[in-house]
């Protein structure tokens, strides 16, 4: 197929490579020029894992322009992945769908027939009651003659983008039409690996679907936390190994099912917060969601307490793990940056370090405040170690590393190997609870 994709960002730049991987030719639309340079030249406009090497293995398919006119009549399908900023209500806007809505309409004066497909999460009600008559007012024709309009949101992790899309458990599609739907279905069959359910509705079944898969996981990500720090307080619980047994039972299963720090990021907070404010304003009641959401919101300052707690008078804190999760430069709602700014918000001179999101976290932390080049920058330099994310390579911080380094390591992923553990005098698993290591207890009798 020949396909328009409008916003080369986080999402739609993949999206864009996926689909040209798979065979189709695409043209990428952005109001960003060095984000069509990039295109153009073979370059990734983001960093996403796989994203670089399928962009330069599919140029001849792939091309971006800063023209909608020429994009839009040179393809059958558009698709409309642009932001859709939370307002402070926790409503999403649709300002930027509906520049991109004015743009595609005049273009569609020119078309016989085109579909449209609005990608970006957007509150339930939005693409029948602002985008269709939108696009209608500008194009001068009639939806579900003259154009398809479908809502087709993807469900995909920062850092996992292109290999969720190629895997998706479930493909879905709110429609205005048979015919609309199905040119969507037929795409989605030929691109997917997994073999995925696909799912066809209206337009708000699919809008509310896409809110409820992420308001249920963030509830899910909310109970894992909350049963850890009822762990803390029992002696010999170990949340891991009550959600190993609890994620057995496939009415629960276990896939973001492990208590942790909280969940961040662009979309899982916002998204939850969209819900509760749906939810609140139709009347209907929003209890779980706060709760997911006020839980949550305890996960940085709860850590910092911790930290605080074991932190010698004028001592240095550590924070490794700044991006939200790992393989991502992302540190939107990131737990590492707000931990961080709470303990520089409590007078502690901090010391950060993220194998990439480093840029980013110059731009969220100031103060007193060190920005290190390495993990073993962090580990000499701290009297309290906080872990924040679970980037692979703090996993394969050594004893000898750590042996004299900080006098307490805060785990809330419980990276570190068991041997590194025992070399830490005080050691915070986070579902667990504190301990005092063997081998630092035997070093501190010898040195007595
Ligand atoms: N990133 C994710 O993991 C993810 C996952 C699911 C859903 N979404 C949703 O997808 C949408 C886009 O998210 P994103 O993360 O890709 O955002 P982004 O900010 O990374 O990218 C958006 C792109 O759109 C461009 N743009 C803005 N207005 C434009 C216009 N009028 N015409 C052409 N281009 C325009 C911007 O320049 C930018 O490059 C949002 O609604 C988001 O909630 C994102």
């Amino acid at each position: 197929m020949k396909l328009s994709i409008i916003g080369l960002g986080k999402f739609g730049s993949p999206m864009a490579a996926v689909m040209a991987h798979k065979g189709h030719t695409v043209v990428g639309v952005d109001v960003n020029a060095d984000f069509v340079k990039a295109i153009q030249e073979g370059r990734p406009p983001v960093r996403e894992p796989q994203l670089a090497e399928m962009i330069t293995a599919n140029r001849e398919r792939l091309s971006a322009t800063t023209n909608y006119q020429e994009a839009i009549l040179a393809t059958d399908v558009t698709f409309i992945i642009v932001p859709t900023p939370s307002e402070q209500s926790g409503r999403f806007s649709m300002a930027y769908v509906l520049k991109a809505a004015e743009s595609i309409g005049a273009a569609l004066r020119k078309k016989d027939w085109h579909l449209v497909v609005l990608s970006s999460t957007v509150m339930p009600g939005s693409t029948e009651t602002v985008l269709k008559p939108a696009l209608e007012r500008a194009s001068g024709k009639k939806c579900g003659e003259d154009f398809g309009l479908c809502y087709n949101p993807e469900f995909i992790a920062l850092g996992s983008v292109v290999r969720d899309m190629l895997n998706p458990d479930m493909v879905l599609i709110g429609e205005s039409d048979p015919r609309s739907g199905a040119i969507l279905e037929e795409l989605y069959t030929g691109v997917c690996e997994s073999n995925p359910k696909i799912r066809r509705m209206n337009y708000v079944n699919a809008e509310l679907t896409k809110l409820s898969v992420n308001a249920f996981v963030t509830t899910k990500i909310s109970y894992a936390n909350m049963l850890a720090q009822v762990c803390e307080t029992l002696p010999g619980a170990d949340v891991d190994v009550i959600t190993a047994a609890v994620g057995c039972d496939t009415r629960i299963g276990a896939k973001y099912f492990k208590g942790a720090l909280g969940y961040g990021g662009p979309c899982f907070p916002r998204d939850n917060r969209a819900f509760s404010a749906l939810a609140r304003d139709n009347g209907a009641p929003a209890l779980l969601a706060e709760a997911t959401d006020a839980l949550n919101n305890r996960q940085a300052p709860r850590m910092a307490e911790q930290i605080l707690a074991k932190l010698p008078k004028g001592g240095t804190a550590g924070v490794i793990g700044l991006s939200y999760k790992p393989y991502t430069e992302v540190t939107e709602q990131s737990q590492g940056i707000f931990i961080a700014q709470k303990l520089l918000e409590a007078g502690v001179k901090v010391i950060v370090y993220d194998p990439e999101a480093m840029n980013n976290a110059k731009r969220e932390l100031s103060g007193n405040v060190t920005f290190a080049s390495s993990t073993a920058e962090v580990v000499r330099a701290v009297d309290v170690l906080a872990i924040t994310t679970p980037w692979p390579e703090f996993a394969r911080i050594t004893m000898d590393d750590i042996r004299n380094g900080p006098v307490a390591v805060v785990d809330c992923w419980r990276m570190l190997s068991p041997e590194a553990r025992e070399c830490v005098p005080e050691y915070f698993t986070l579902g667990k609870g504190w301990s005092a290591g063997a081998n630092a207890r035997q070093l501190a009798a010898q040195a007595d």
